[in-house]
């Protein structure tokens, strides 16, 4: 298996800035109750969520990506006295409109004007997808210093009436700063694993409004292909071998073993799946950040929201060994090893601690 070890001649990327961004709206498992066939124990055993923010009606992913990325810019200028970015990446599976991307609109309302800007669809692994992007582009001085924001409104997708999609997603923005440094220091992207299985596409899917089955033309879709559709038992399954996998994947190549994780950053995706590739891991489930229990499934906003809630806990510090997971529709996974730098400011705290 190849090492896929930054070359040590290359620039590395290092995180510089970090920041989480959730609406004010605060939506309780008992709040959901009043209107689905659902209770609070029901969705407290099965996913460990309680609650979850969703947006206002008109409230964009540009909206959240444009707050978490201010605040994760201004929390690298505390850093390192350069609050810009000459690349914006946003990670997204609710982009504002099919057509254009989203992260040209955030680079230019964050007054990065003439920034390369793109978005990256890996659904709710867009984060590390991301990440491994904005590594590569740094590595080959295409870029120097790249704002990466993950951010969904999965609300925008999912029917408020199916029970059981409605539990689990939340919407937010997670975002980072990552400059260009070297491959030895604290907050240096790592060793690196990606994966897809496109045979596995239907397992989470939005049928309509792509080029498959086109909104124009007059194909009207019914209400159900209009919007987001998961099989959650066998979606369960392989976010618990294929994240455990990656993980392994990614620490095989940076030649570490699990004792030497101090703390596993999986997608949010659901307290029982965390807990499981903690376990498949054998890594103690306390190692396992978490905060689904408070934001719910926030797709590829989900590992920075949760990094930026441990980091304002104080839960990881400098120093720390890190290793991210992720897994989501298409099927795709990914995972990377980070070592966490000293960051100076976490504003995001108020908006994402109960
Ligand atoms: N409240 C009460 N009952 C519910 C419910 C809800 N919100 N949602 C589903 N149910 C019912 C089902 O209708 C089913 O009833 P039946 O046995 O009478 O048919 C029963 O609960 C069991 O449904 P099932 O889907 O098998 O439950 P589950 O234990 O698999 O839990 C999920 C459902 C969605 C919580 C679970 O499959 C899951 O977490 N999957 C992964 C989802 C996820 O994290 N996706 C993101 C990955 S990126």
């Amino acid at each position: 298996m190849p090492s896929n070890a930054p070359s040590p001649s290359a620039p590395a990327a290092v995180l510089c800035g970090l920041a989480g961004w959730v609406p004010s709206r605060v939506v309780t498992n008992d709040e959901l109750a009043e209107r689905l066939d659902t209770d609070d124990t029901w969705i407290r055993t099965r996913t460990g969520i309680r609650r979850r923010h969703l947006a206002d009606p008109g409230q964009a992913t540009s909206d959240l990506a444009v707050e978490a990325g201010r605040l994760a810019l201004r929390s690298a200028e505390g850093g390192s006295g350069d609050g810009s970015a000459d690349t914006v990446i946003v990670a997204t599976t609710t982009p504002d409109r099919p057509c254009p991307a989203t992260a040209p609109l955030v680079a230019a309302r964050l007054g990065l004007d003439g920034a390369a800007a793109f978005d990256v669809g890996a659904v709710c692994t867009g984060f590390v997808y991301g990440l491994a992007t904005a590594a590569g582009l740094i590595a080959s001085r295409v870029a120097a210093r790249v704002l990466l924001i993950g951010a969904d409104t999965y609300s925008t997708i999912v029917d408020p009436l199916d029970r059981a999609n409605a539990i689990i997603f939340g919407d937010g923005a997670g975002a980072v700063v990552l400059r260009a440094g070297h491959p030895d220091e604290p907050g240096a992207v790592g060793h690196v694993d990606l994966g897809s299985d496109g045979a596995h596409e239907d397992l989470i899917m939005v049928a309509a409004g792509g080029s498959r089955r086109p909104y124009a033309h007059g194909g009207e879709p019914t209400p159900a292909q209009r919007h987001f559709a998961m099989r959650g038992r066998e979606v369960y399954r392989h976010a618990v071998t294929r994240m455990a996998a990656s993980a392994r994947t990614a620490l095989d190549r940076a030649g570490r073993k699990t004792d030497d994780v101090d703390h596993l950053v999986p997608h949010q995706a659901n307290l029982r799946i965390l807990h499981s590739v903690a376990d498949d891991l054998g890594l103690p489930r306390e190692r396992c950040v978490a905060n689904v229990d408070s934001v719910g499934n926030t797709g590829a906003a989900s590992i920075p929201l949760a990094l930026a809630d441990a980091a304002a806990r104080g839960r990881i510090r400098p120093g720390d060994r890190l290793l991210l997971t992720a897994f989501g529709g298409g099927l795709t996974w990914g995972s990377c090893l980070l070592t966490w730098p000293s960051l100076p400011t976490h504003p995001q705290s108020e908006r994402t601690t109960p």
